[in-house]
């Protein structure tokens, strides 16, 4: 991802208010700038520009940074960044920091109102956390699951909050890179006020030794901060020390099948973490996403069950299928999904971002997680299977050779774009789509696909019940490798192989 951001050392000369200026680009071109800085000369990750501005202030108080326009790695749109620690009388470098406006007012998302289907784990939650005590509820699992929206509701219901009476703080995770800029965050929403000569960590901790009653911090989209560089000593570090304090309770949401750090997480939902919507509340909720515009017919019942079963009951998928439902008739919607997929699942007329395209979403995984190499060529390879790998423990290393391979999994599953059931690993239909697309699996990997797969029929038992039950699991795959096979032209054993194969199916 390429980004462009603001950055150069300026002289801000006084009386600068913001409120007199449309726009932050009319903000920095009126100061004088002494030193512009490119970033051909500077070495920046792109994951963060959130450090992106230095300013000497000379004389400046006050001002304020509302309107700048900064994308950060999650295409999301905010809108300000720094300067709220105001200058000290002396011209000095400000470290990066964000601006106490954007975290209070907007850094919390409102609770979303079309929720479906999530009753039991929002009550679950929510008993989690009124326990006695401090309580660690992790809510883990793919993108575009409801993770987040999960914990807004959780957070909102009126026994969290009598609880934590006033004492919740949301922190917009993707927002910070390691653990010095995530106690900057804490301290901001939890408008603490800086001492001189007192380090940030202190004044954070002696907080929480204080609080007053029980206090409820819900760190969102954690895999961030984990993820980055190699701040996550320091990261696990801080949350572990937080999680010390007898009054502090944690909601973490993340990608990946586990909590962070050695905390004692009680998870939500399933082994892989929140699960699909179940098809009732998934119709129910692409329906209330649709509104008006749902023209009913004879048959539009079952086109959207066929629609919303092929996008594998995602709910960000729901949502970004049934806003097209303004412009497009039902029928030309499932046509549309059967010929281009993936690119039905964004928001028209928007900035691509984590929440307006499922594209953008599963390509900040591939980033974030660092999916690259003989990682990718997995992933590009289980995108090609409509089963994914059935009881991968066994079969794995003969139907993808490799070294390393238990690795290249566990990334994969960190990363939740893919998931282990009934040890077979997996892929949500979305992402399955968009990889295929993006990453096509290669000829050698196919060809050793196709080796496996003959092999396997040829050692399937005589006995009838058993060949059955071993082939069940694979039946979607050998369909699949063999028709792709024989469209390519392959040999006249593949082609009776595959005729007698959809003669037995
Ligand atoms: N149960 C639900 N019913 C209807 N819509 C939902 C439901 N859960 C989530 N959504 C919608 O799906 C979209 C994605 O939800 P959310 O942001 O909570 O997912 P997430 O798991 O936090 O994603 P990410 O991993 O990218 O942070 C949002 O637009 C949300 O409103
Ligand atoms: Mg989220």
């Amino acid at each position: 991802m390429s980004l462009k951001p603001y950055f150069s050392i300026i002289q801000l000369t006084g009386h600068m208010q913001m409120d007199n200026f449309t726009s932050f680009d009319s903000y920095i071109s009126s100061a004088a700038v002494i030193q512009p800085v490119t970033l051909d000369n500077f070495q920046i990750s792109d994951s963060y520009i959130n450090v992106l501005l230095f300013i000497t202030f000379n004389n400046l108080r006050n001002n304020d940074f509302t309107n700048a326009n900064i994308t950060n790695v999650d295409g999301n749109q905010t809108n300000n960044y720094y300067g709220s620690d105001g200058p000290s009388s002396q011209a000095n470098l400000i470290n990066p920091s964000y601006n106490r406006k954007l975290l209070q007012t907007s850094a919390t998302p409102a609770v979303p109102n079309i929720f479906k289907g999530r009753e039991e784990l929002v009550e679950q939650g929510v008993n989690i956390l009124c326990q006695q005590g401090p309580r660690f509820l992790a809510i883990l699992g793919a993108g575009g699951m409801g993770k987040t929206s999960l914990a807004l509701h959780i957070m909102n219901a009126p026994s969290v909050k009598d609880k934590f009476a006033g004492r919740c703080y949301f922190i917009p995770c993707e927002l910070f890179e390691d653990a010095e800029s995530l106690v900057q965050g804490l301290i901001h929403v939890m408008e603490l006020t800086m001492q001189e000569n007192q380090s940030k960590q202190k004044i954070l901790f002696d907080h929480l030794q204080s609080a007053q009653g029980d206090l409820l911090i819900v760190f969102d989209n954690f895999k961030t901060p984990w993820n980055h560089g190699d701040s996550r000593i320091n990261v696990k570090n801080l949350l572990e020390k937080i999680a010390q304090y007898g009054k502090v309770s944690l909601i973490v949401t993340m990608q990946g099948p586990d909590g962070p750090g050695d905390i004692p997480w009680e998870k939500l939902g399933d082994k892989s973490g929140v699960p699909t919507l179940a098809p009732v509340p998934a119709k129910q909720a692409f329906k209330a996403f649709a509104g008006n515009n749902l023209q009913s017919s004879d048959d539009s019942e079952s086109q959207i069950d066929s629609l919303l079963y092929q996008l594998d009951h995602v709910p960000l998928a729901i949502k970004l299928s049934a806003q097209h439902v303004k412009r497009v008739p039902l029928k030309a919607l499932i046509r549309m999904w059967e010929k281009d997929k993936v690119s039905i699942l964004k928001e028209e007329g928007t900035k691509p971002g984590r929440l307006t395209s499922v594209s953008f979403s599963i390509d900040i995984s591939i980033k974030i997680f660092k999916i690259e190499g003989r990682t990718l060529d997995l992933l590009s390879f289980l995108s090609f299977l409509p089963d994914g790998i059935p009881f991968w423990l066994e079969c794995l290393d003969q139907i993808f050779p490799g070294e390393g391979l238990s690795s290249n999994v566990s990334t994969l599953l960190d990363s939740s774009l893919i998931y282990g059931q009934n040890e077979g690993l997996k892929m949500l239909a979305p992402v399955r789509e968009h990889i295929h697309l993006k990453y096509p699996i290669g000829q050698n990997d196919i060809d050793q696909l196709e080796r496996f797969y003959t092999q396997f029929l040829e050692n399937l038992p005589s006995n009838n019940m058993l060949a059955q039950r071993l082939l069940q699991p694979h039946i979607n795959n050998i369909d699949k490798i063999f028709e792709v096979q024989i469209t390519r032209g392959a040999n006249s054993w593949e082609a009776n192989c595959l005729a007698s194969w959809q003669e037995a199916c």
